[in-house]
């Protein structure tokens, strides 16, 4: 049996075509006109095995017209597939094999689609497939380094998805809030990101108190946790960007309890906080310049004679009181003090956070975008092009100042729900809104649609990882 840290065992490499002596040859090609044996079809990733004197997969990218980047990591993904269940090994790709198709960085995205594809979840199955390692070597005959320089930050970030992917997938047995933080703490050690846990104790001196009422219901205590990268050079001094994750290790509802069907799935609540985890992890081994810190604000919400109810008040960081409309409405709870800490303690020049906060962006976008809520212009911009640019799509959803009168507080000074059916996903954003202070650049990315996929109506849900390109797209560019 093999165990992969990362459930991936696909590994990529450059090699020095001249000295390579693998077993075949990875050939994309765009999708002939008409269909000829000889071809593959016109179907993305479709594959065709060509021996001869040098055998060649070759590899459909689609028709010409519509390749781009996203069409090229689609067929790096399937490419993968067919990899592991050919069990191959030694396979080759020469590094100007996307030469001809014109995209600025397609053997990138190619790779990037290959380490995504190789990705299964499959830590507690008893019998896990016997799955080898699959190499793939980059064939070039000079600049080996930097072509190697390229896989490996390819290899960095598609790591980081991964990595958020295989956390979101643990059962919610398995990840609580305090194993949770052992699983950072590790993180931390690997990669020498600085960690700093506010437990229970912690939480309560510091006044935390939306973010301990969720996990008031559950056998342990809500966590929030902290991973800090430095940057390096002049630019370590300048202000840390924060990154903001939901982690709700299982949603239950608590007694605005979710009925027998949207209650399966709940795990992925916390894909906020691991998308989080995972942009963490890849800052540190790109060793980005600048300084980042990552927040993971987890708890359970589960019910028991200690759990918050409806009509608490709660008394949170910030100094301002919430009263509890619904408890399911628990993430914004956990957010609300992560962002003001963030806000009060860390001077960002930005904060962005990453939640399944709602249903209804569900009901809005589908899972093709997620929405984006922000108060500052030019970082909605530039989240958005990231997205564009990753296939992380997002889409604007307004903040207007009315909308906040359906969360105003008749006893308290805001409720954490309307309490009816009415734009939901901007009413979640105006109420992390009000946590965000010293006007500083926010947004908040509500990724309830797109942190799953199921590729058929009965199939599996997966976890996407979706956010973690993005973010690191973005960092990037700064
Ligand atoms: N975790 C859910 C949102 C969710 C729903 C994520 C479906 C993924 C799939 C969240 O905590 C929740 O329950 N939100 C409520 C808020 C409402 C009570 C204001 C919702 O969207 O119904
Ligand atoms: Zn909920
Ligand atoms: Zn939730």
């Amino acid at each position: 049996m093999k165990h992969f840290q990362i459930s991936s065992p696909l590994i990529l490499e450059a090699r020095k075509e001249s000295d390579w002596d693998g077993n075949f040859l990875l050939v994309p090609i765009a999708a002939p006109k008409n269909n000829t044996p000889e071809k593959p079809g016109k179907k993305i990733g479709d594959t065709l095995l060509l021996t001869g004197e040098e055998t060649q997969l070759l590899i459909s990218l689609g028709m010409t017209e519509k390749i781009s980047r996203k069409t090229i990591r689609k067929a790096g993904e399937a490419t993968a597939k067919w990899l592991i269940a050919h069990q191959a090994s030694k396979v080759g790709l020469r590094a100007t094999a996307f030469d001809d198709f014109g995209i600025k960085n397609a053997l990138d995205a190619f790779c990037e689609g290959l380490l995504l594809g190789a990705f299964s979840f499959d830590l507690h199955k008893a019998k896990r497939d016997d799955i080898e390692r699959v190499n793939v070597h980059l064939l070039a005959d000079r600049d080996i380094s930097r072509l190697q320089e390229r896989i490996t930050r390819v290899t960095a970030i598609v790591d980081g998805v991964n990595l958020a992917r295989e956390l979101s997938h643990e059962p919610p047995n398995v990840i609580i809030p305090v194993s949770l933080v052992e699983r950072v703490q590790t993180l931390a050690s690997e990669t020498g990101l600085k960690c700093t846990v506010f437990g229970e104790k912690e939480l309560t001196e510091m006044g935390a108190g939306a973010i301990l009422s969720v996990g008031l219901g559950s056998k342990t205590p809500s966590q929030m946790i902290i991973l800090e990268h430095l940057g390096h050079g002049a630019r370590a001094e300048e202000p840390p960007v924060v990154v903001v994750g939901k982690a709700i290790t299982f949603d239950t509802g608590g007694y605005s309890l979710k009925d027998t069907k949207g209650i399966v799935g709940m795990k992925f609540d916390k894909s906020g906080g691991m998308v989080v985890l995972g942009i963490m992890k890849a800052v540190a081994a790109l060793n980005l310049p600048i300084p980042v810190i990552g927040i993971v604000a987890a708890a359970e919400n589960m019910i028991s004679a200690e759990a918050y109810r409806p009509n608490d008040i709660i008394r949170s960081l910030s100094g301002k009181t919430i009263e509890i409309i619904s408890t399911d409405a628990e993430g914004r709870m956990v957010l609300a003090d992560a962002l003001t800490y963030a806000s009060t303690e860390l001077k960002p020049r930005a904060i962005i956070d990453l939640a399944t906060l709602t249903g209804g962006v569900l009901v809005a976008l589908g899972k093709v975008r997620a929405g984006l809520m922000s108060t500052d212009e030019g970082l909605a911009e530039a989240l958005s092009a990231a997205g564009e640019r990753t296939d992380e799509r997002l889409w604007p959803l307004p903040l207007d100042d009315e909308y906040f009168l359906l969360i105003k507080g008749n006893d308290s000074d805001l409720k954490n729900s309307a309490g009816i059916p009415l734009a939901s996903s901007i009413v979640g954003g105006t109420f992390l809104k009000q946590f965000v202070m010293n006007d500083i650049p926010w947004a908040h990315l509500d990724i309830a649609g797109t942190a799953t996929i199921k590729k058929t109506i009965i199939g599996p849900r997966k976890s996407t990882g979706f956010g973690v390109r993005l973010i690191l797209d973005y960092l990037e560019g700064l």
